[in-house]
């Protein structure tokens, strides 16, 4: 999608989009005429997230209310991708959305941009039937009257946060037999190519030295070698970094505690962790944040197999701990607190924020609207909520503590991956912080509910949905830059 901006309404052959906001009587009145009886009879309101098509003189007119606060918050890029959700395969080339009036300051003019390009994402490589009706049309907007500086504000805020997001998507979206972990690496590695991230991997023979026991563990029932990637962004000078760590299950079968058949297809995308800890740092280092970062993305695929680890074994972690695997579908643990071992060891981060699609259980507790959010620190817990409340990937903390975890005592090893069905996403949370060492600021993001949508919103359509990427940006601008 190509973004442009202008200063005026020019000539030419474009859809032409109008933002109604206020209330519901002055958002339709103010256009009067012919347009404000179309509204009337389409019995448009303004209401937030609704359209309401005109045509006049040959030209197509989409109205998209954005109810009374519309303006400012998140209203600006539901602004941009309602309007793309109307006219991506409309038959329309280009549209221009009309901003003269209507009470827009550079940043929401900007934010409508980022609203356009997130929500005309789609991945159609192995689409190779569609009918001309079903392509995408709609390949350019213009944002008229956003004001000085709204380009500029696009280009160097919003803009990189969008790459980043499309970047996560596309990992989460490709199938587990095209994204295992080499590929990932791969992938990753292409996509970071010249922004400055530098990319270290660690091999399965590296790993081994290191002890990761329960991270390989995992993945020696696939003939998929783990890797852990290693994405160092350095903008912020001297300092320790801010490490970002994502589980990254390429393909979760559950192993020899194998899942039922129904639905497994949705484990390609239990790599949403380490997804969106990889765009993350594709978007800060494309907007150059004065930060120093580093993300880590455990990497492996959960098979059964002759190799398959059993329930009932015991590894042997980086940390020296040792865990007996219960059930081998509590993979992501595993996974992690090696992960959070090595980044410690090697990195010494003052803070740690995990994203992981770590649990089922936190779907019953959050459903889809909101990821969990777990914290050894009540003011990084409030940081990483804010962060959440104004980028839009909404987290919701829940508790930890001492009876939880204990739950998950083992009689032969350290602990064991798993306790009770009861409390399922508190006691893997608690899992992963036997591993944050003393001193260490920690949160754990529980995304299972997150990475995936099965309904479209206004900023993206079914299928991968890049959350935590701009959680992520977020938190280090709010924290980490200035
Ligand atoms: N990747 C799954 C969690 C998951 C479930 C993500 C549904 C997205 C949607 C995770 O590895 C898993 O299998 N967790 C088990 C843990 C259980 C065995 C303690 C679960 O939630 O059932
Ligand atoms: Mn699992
Ligand atoms: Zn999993």
């Amino acid at each position: 999608m190509q973004i442009r901006f202008a200063d005026r309404l020019l000539d030419g052959d474009f859809a032409l989009v109008l933002p109604a906001s206020g209330t519901e009587a002055d958002s339709v009145r103010k256009f009067g005429g012919d347009l404000g009886d179309a509204l009337s009879r389409q019995r448009f309101d303004g209401e937030a997230g609704s359209t309401a098509e005109h045509f006049a003189n040959g030209r197509r007119v989409v109205v998209v209310g954005v109810g009374k606060e519309g303006t400012t918050g998140d209203g600006p890029e539901k602004l941009g991708g309602n309007a793309v959700a109307r006219l991506l395969t409309s038959g329309e080339k280009s549209a221009v959305i009309d901003l003269s009036d209507a009470g827009y300051d550079a940043d929401a003019a900007a934010k409508i941009a980022l609203g356009v390009v997130l929500r005309s994402w789609r991945y159609d490589r192995y689409r190779t039937k569609l009918k001309d009706k079903q392509k995408p049309t709609l390949d350019e907007v213009t944002i008229v009257g956003g004001g000085e500086g709204a380009e500029q504000r696009y280009r160097e805020r919003w803009e990189p946060v969008a790459e980043g997001v499309s970047l996560t998507r596309e990992l989460v979206t490709e199938p587990a037999n095209i994204i295992y972990p080499e590929s990932f690496v791969e992938r990753v590695r292409a996509s970071l190519d010249g922004t400055g991230v530098e990319v270290d991997v660690l091999d399965r023979a590296a790993m081994e030295k290191l002890g990761m026991g329960a991270l390989l563990g995992v993945a020696q029932g696939s003939i998929r070698e783990a890797r852990l990637l290693i994405l160092k962004w350095n903008g912020g000078g001297e300092g320790q970094p801010t490490a970002f760590v994502g589980k990254g299950v390429t393909f979760d079968t559950g192993g020899i505690s194998i899942k039922p058949a129904a639905g497994m297809e949705a484990m390609k995308w239990d790599m949403g962790g380490a997804g969106a800890v990889a765009g993350a740092l594709k978007a800060l280092a494309l907007r150059k944040a004065k930060a120093n970062v580093v993300g880590i993305c455990g990497l492996v695929e959960n098979m059964p197999g002759g190799n398959a680890q059993r329930p009932g074994d015991v590894v042997t972690t980086m940390s020296g701990q040792t865990v007996e695997v219960i059930n081998t579908d509590a993979e992501g643990r595993l996974v992690l607190g090696d992960a959070v071992t090595y980044v410690q060891r090697n990195f010494k981060p003052g803070t740690i924020i995990d994203l992981a699609t770590l649990t089922g259980a936190i779907l019953i507790s959050l459903g889809h609207e909101w990821a969990g959010l777990f914290s050894n620190s009540e003011e990084l817990a409030g940081q990483v909520t804010k962060a959440g409340e104004h980028s839009g990937d909404k987290v919701w903390r829940m508790p930890l503590g001492e009876p939880f975890d204990r739950l998950i005592d083992s009689p032969i090893a350290d602990m064991k991956n798993v306790g009770p069905r009861e409390g399922g996403s508190i006691t893997a949370a608690q899992f992963i912080q036997r591993f944050v060492e003393n001193g260490v600021k920690w949160a754990h993001i529980d995304m299972a509910g997150k990475a995936w949508s099965d309904k479209a919103s206004a900023t993206y359509d079914k299928g991968a949905t890049g959350f935590g990427v701009r959680l992520l940006d977020q938190y280090v601008e709010d924290q980490l830059e200035g």
